[in-house]
């Protein structure tokens, strides 16, 4: 495990950036998994510049987002799929086509659970997968206690969780859906490298747990420490809580 500490959210940002946009130069049809989040504008704000300055070429990379909400569309501002499309695929040009989010208005959720599973082993799994955490632990919407092999499935938030993105809904979180779709911790454990980032004073407790604490499903992010080929990208503030700087 490779763990980088910036003097600042915005150089951990860009060094986030700069390893996807390296992945996509590298291999033009990278399977990228994408989260969103505030922590990620940042990241999506380097990312878009880099690929400008570089005429990075996005058309044959196929991508996965780690979750979205339960009840709403592509079309709801506070959707998953919105804040892809604002952040950063409406800046490059990726095919929509090969861009997924799960559907959390599917008809039947368990099939577009099983049938996200299988669109990433159709891609030919995730080549690097970027991750941010909740205050909760939770990687993806994996709330405690999320088994190492879970899948994607349907969840329910935690009621931390839906205070950390009240934000979205009007500082409600009682306006936060109360479930959603998400990947799996073996879903995410299956893509070939992780990137984790994490940014701020408030990250610093959870960052603390999941570096030094013991690894378990009480803190989904722990298991990232079992990964072969994972990158954790903090800034100084979140990595303040750490014994080991
Ligand atoms: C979002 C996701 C979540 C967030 C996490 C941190 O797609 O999977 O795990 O990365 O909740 O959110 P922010 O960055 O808003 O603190």
């Amino acid at each position: 495990m490779k763990v980088l500490i910036f003097p600042n959210a915005t150089d951990a940002a860009h060094e986030a950036a700069k390893i996807i946009a390296k992945k996509v130069h590298e291999k033009p049809k990278s399977v990228l998994g994408l989260a969103t989040g505030r922590t990620m504008e940042g990241v999506y704000r380097s990312l878009i510049q880099i690929a400008k300055q570089n005429n990075l070429d996005f058309s044959q990379v196929t991508s996965f987002n780690l979750d979205e909400y339960v009840g709403l569309s592509a079309s709801d501002k506070q959707s998953y799929h919105y804040y892809m499309q604002d952040n950063l695929f409406r800046f490059v040009n990726i095919n929509m086509n090969n861009t997924h989010v799960p559907n959390g208005v599917a008809a039947d959720l368990e099939k577009e659970c099983a049938a996200y599973e299988e669109a990433i082993k159709q891609a030919g799994g995730i080549d690097i997968q970027l991750l941010g955490i909740g205050d909760t632990g939770h990687i993806g919407f994996n709330e405690p206690p999320s088994a190492f092999d879970s899948r994607t499935r349907c969840i329910t938030l935690a009621s931390e969780t839906r205070q950390q993105n009240a934000g979205m809904f009007e500082g409600n979180p009682q306006k936060v859906p109360s479930k959603a779709l998400t990947m799996g911790v073996g879903t995410i454990l299956e893509a070939k490298e992780l990137l984790l980032i994490a940014l701020g004073k408030d990250k610093a407790p959870i960052i603390a747990r999941t570096l030094e604490g013991e690894i378990g499903p009480e803190v989904s992010a722990t298991a990232v420490r079992l990964h072969k080929n994972v990158t954790i990208i903090l800034d100084q503030d979140s990595a303040s809580s750490l014994k080991q700087q």
